[in-house]
């Protein structure tokens, strides 16, 4: 938590991230730190890295990342302008399996700093794993999903934060994608509203 707080700017805390020792350092490849613009003022945050992420280094750049650009396309959302994309971990966990709470623990200062630096307006929780970290919530994705929450943190102070089904869940449950879309909507929606106050 202090080297994460201590670092001054992204580039330093992603140095202090590759720094940090953990067991899921020894079986990944690459940090995977960001993507997009962080500039945009929307930051979303996944779960962890898959296989592809490990291999480039980059967030959601294999299947479900594909889809997640696709599904923030068609709202008018791009990668490199509109937002910009994290993970809860920052390596991938072998086998891709679920994050332990340990592992969670361990890297959430640094998520949390991340948030701090890059000063979004507004937060996208991709999946349970996400949101249940970030909103220290006991629901499941399914109740969360839909609505604007707020994420309250002393790094950064009280943020809005939509929670939203995973791609990857997605992925597997397509009939899901019509509770995304609503969600995509709301979205398109309240930053509408942010950058035209009053219409
Ligand atoms: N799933 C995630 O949660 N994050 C990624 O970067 C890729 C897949």
């Amino acid at each position: 938590a202090s080297l994460a707080a201590a670092a001054p700017d992204l580039a330093a805390l992603k140095a202090a991230l590759a720094a940090t020792d953990s067991p899921l350092r020894e079986t990944a490849t690459n940090l995977v730190f960001a993507d997009g613009g962080p500039e945009s003022g929307l930051m979303m945050i996944g779960e962890a890295p898959g296989a592809d992420e490990d291999r480039l280094g980059r967030p959601f750049v294999g299947v479900s990342g594909q889809l997640l650009d696709r599904m923030l396309d068609s709202v008018g959302l791009r990668r490199a302008e509109n937002f910009y994309l994290t993970n809860i971990l920052p390596w991938r966990p072998p086998g891709n399996r679920t994050p332990t709470d340990a592992e969670i623990n361990l890297f959430l200062p640094f998520l949390l700093r991340h948030v701090a630096l890059v000063r979004p307006r507004h937060l996208v929780l991709l999946g349970g794993v996400s949101a249940k970290a970030l909103l220290h919530a006991k629901e499941g994705i399914t109740r969360l999903r839909g609505r604007w929450h707020v994420m309250q943190a002393e790094a950064t102070g009280p943020l809005p934060a939509l929670a939203t089904l995973h791609p990857a869940y997605l992925l597997r449950s397509p009939a899901a994608k019509r509770e995304a879309w609503s969600d995509l909507i709301l979205l398109r929606r309240t930053l509408d509203r942010a950058v035209s106050p009053g219409s």
